[in-house]
This record gives structure tokens, sequence and C-alpha cells, in this order.
């Protein structure tokens, strides 16, 4: 999404006021995709909110509002979902590091439904749940071989996540009886535009996933898919319309004979509603190369470093100058402190604000704020028409000691 000049316009007051780096968050927007979202749905998809993409609280609550679950990931985003008052049973718990004060806080806070990624993690959260009287609902986390390539989630590399079938088949059901089996998790692949793909991952999962139900003799009342569906970060990709994912997931489900399929989804819930607005701290050349060092960079948004792929720029202003080619600098003394190389107007200069889109998802808790004690970004939300800063910037006073 596109700043328009009307959010220009009331941005502007915001970079006068703040006069630092700063999240900028369209809850408005947020809020007319997900409705969009849940309209062309198949009745049998339930969609969850992966909240590791961006666990702001007032995000979490347009989720909530709009009944949408919640998958955490850790001791701390279940906290922050349960004070931003998702009720447990729309509380769905992912991840590999489950240790057993974890998994015995997710029984006390009546976590729904567990997805266990390990033997340890089963044995455990039974023992823990006989000793609670509780039968948690669990999902196995299985990881499959593929003959493609690597991805953020893996793909065909060997990974924390899960386990594969054969260790599964391992599971000792004595040690299990505490445990209501409710069917599977794959994921493997993020940020994938292309829907044939998904569709022939998702079908080889499937086919999978039905034939390990039988073996294991544990029924498949839920498949889950986990999230990668992809934003357009790149000039020239085209977005995924939920519409058409949707009768994707409809034909898997009816040629599988699947009874609910979840997904969790994080960057494309998210993504497309988030700004980062940066200042231009300095310009200059640099054998040969034209430089622009800004206020926040890698410390703010780290996925340019982490996977080689920029968040789309353009500058805040406009500006009918001839564009050139900028290598976009932060302010991190390492060469890795990079946010791409993108087209800017010839004219811009110190002073002038850049703005990255698409940052929504994996933004600010995806980053490494701390390093050289820069002032943290704010986080300024529009909902209902309202501008808002839920989160000021912070100063390394604030944390430092
Ligand atoms: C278990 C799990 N589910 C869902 C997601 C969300 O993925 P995406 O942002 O691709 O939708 C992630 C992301 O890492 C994840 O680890």
């Amino acid at each position: 999404m596109a700043l328009t000049i009307e959010h220009k316009k009331r941005l502007e007051r915001v970079i006068k006021r703040l006069d630092s780096s700063f999240f900028f968050y369209d809850l408005d927007h947020l809020k007319s995709r997900l409705t969009y979202m849940d309209s062309v749905k198949d009745p049998d998809v339930k969609l969850w909110y992966a909240c590791k993409a961006n666990p702001l609280s007032s995000i979490l609550k347009i989720f909530r509002n709009l009944n949408f679950g919640i998958d955490v990931a850790s001791q701390g985003e279940l906290n922050q979902v349960l004070q931003a008052g998702v009720e447990p049973e729309d509380i769905l718990s992912t991840g590999p590091s489950k240790a057993r004060n974890y998994l015995r806080s997710m029984i006390n806070n009546e976590v729904n439904v567990v997805v266990l990624e390990s033997l340890n993690q089963a044995y455990w959260l039974s023992e823990i749940a006989g000793e609670l009287g509780a039968r948690p609902k669990v999902l196995l986390r299985v990881q499959l071989d593929w003959d493609e390539g690597s991805s953020v989630l893996g793909g065909d590399a060997i990974t924390p996540f899960g386990l594969d079938q054969k260790e599964w088949l391992k599971l000792d059901f004595e040690k299990t009886k505490n445990l209501d089996f409710q069917g599977f998790h794959v994921f493997q692949w993020g940020n994938i535009l292309d829907l044939s793909r998904l569709e022939t991952i998702w079908d080889k999962i499937s086919k999978e996933m039905v034939e390990l139900a039988k073996t294991m003799k544990i029924p498949l009342n839920i498949l889950d898919l986990g999230g990668g569906l992809g934003i357009c970060y790149e000039k020239g990709d085209s977005p995924l319309d939920f519409k058409d994912v949707s009768v994707t997931l409809t034909k898997i489900k009816e040629k599988h004979g699947l009874k609910k399929v979840w997904m969790e989804l994080g960057r494309y819930a998210v993504g497309t509603c988030g700004h980062y607005l940066t200042q231009v701290i300095d310009r200059k050349t640099v054998r040969g190369k034209e430089i622009l060092v800004t206020d926040g960079g890698i410390n703010h948004i780290a996925r340019p470093a982490l996977v080689d792929q920029d968040f789309p720029c353009e500058m805040f202003r406009d500006s009918d100058a001839e564009k050139s080619s900028f290598q976009v600098h932060g302010p991190l003394c390492t060469a890795i402190d990079k946010l791409g190389t993108f087209q800017l107007p010839n004219d811009i200069n110190e002073g002038d604000w850049l703005v990255f889109s698409q940052t929504g998802a994996y933004g600010f808790t995806e980053a490494m704020p701390f390093f050289l004690c820069h002032n943290l970004p704010a986080e300024v939300v529009l909902y209902n028409g309202d501008l808002m800063t839920p989160r000021p910037i912070k100063t390394s006073t604030d944390w430092l000691v």
C-alpha cells in the first residue's frame, strides 16, 4: 500500500513532532484487508494471525475483534496476547523452543491448541497435563523432505521445526495419554507469491499427512498449513488475491477429504499496512557511488540484511527531479547496515525523509535495536481516522544501565 496524499499531510506533523524514525501502521487498511479475507474464505478454513510478524497491541486487537485466532511462539507473545484481551480459546502455540515451564504456563492459561515440535514436547506436555488434570488439544508438526531449494522457513534444509515422519512414528502413546491429538502442522516455505507453487506445496503436504494420520492412527481433524503467503517487495511483483488463495485451499481440502484447514498468517495479513519513515542524515559520493546515510537502519528494520531483500523505498517529499541510483545505509558501524539501492530523485538531501513500505510485518521486533544506542523507533497508528502513537520514541537512557 502506498502512502496517500491524506496520509502524507498527517504524517508531516508526526515527522515534525517526533524528529526521529518511526513506523506507521494504517489499521483502517488492515481492518478492511482482514474483513475481505474473512468474507471470501471457505467456512472450513480457519485463519490465525502469527503475531511474531508484529505483536503491537493495537494490531492484536484488530485481529481479536475480527475473530482471528492468534498464534504465539513464546511466553512473551503469550503474555502480550492475553494482555490484549485475546481469549485462551483463540490462542494457538507453535515454536521449537518450549521448556516445561512454558508448557505448564500454556495449560494454566488454557491455550486452545499446542503444536508439538519434538517427542520431548509431547511427553512433557502430557506429564504436566496429567498433574494439572487437563487434556490439551495438540497438532504434531512435521518436517517434510522436498526437491526444491531453501526458504526463510528452511524449505528443504534441515531445521529445528517439528520432526520428520520417521521420528514421529517413534512416539510412545503410553506416554501421551493426556493429549488430545487433532492432526498435523506443516510449514516450511515463506513469502510465496505464486499460487501454483503454493498449490503444489499444499497438495504434497495434504497427501503425506493423510498417509501419516492413517499410519499413526490419529485423527486428521485439522491440517495446519502455517503461513507463507507472499507480499510484493519487488517491482513487477503481482499481489495474491485472497479470493484465489481461498479457491485453491477449497480445492485441496476437497481433493484430500480434509475436514478443517488452518493457516496462521503473518506477512500476508499485516505486512502491507506498515511503513517505516527515517530521515536522511547525510549524502555523499564514495568511489563514484551516491550514498545516503539515514537515521535508522537495520537497528529498526533488519530484514534487508537477514534475507537480502529490500523493502520498497521512496522519498517522502514530492519531487520532479530526475531519479538516479542511491545506496542507502543506516547508522550502524557495520557494512551490513544497508537498506538497499534505490532510484530516488536527484535533489534528495540531508533533512529529507525516506518511506519504506510493506514494513508492517517483520519490522521492528525482527530488528537489532540496541546496537550503537540509537533511539528506538516510535509506532504510530491510524485507526478510525485517528492518528495515535501507542509507542513513543525511546532513547538509550530509557534502557541503558
Ligand atoms: C509457525 C509459523 N506459523 C506462521 C508463520 C507466519 O508466516 P508468514 O509470515 O509467512 O505468513 C511463521 C513465521 O515464521 C511461523 O514460524
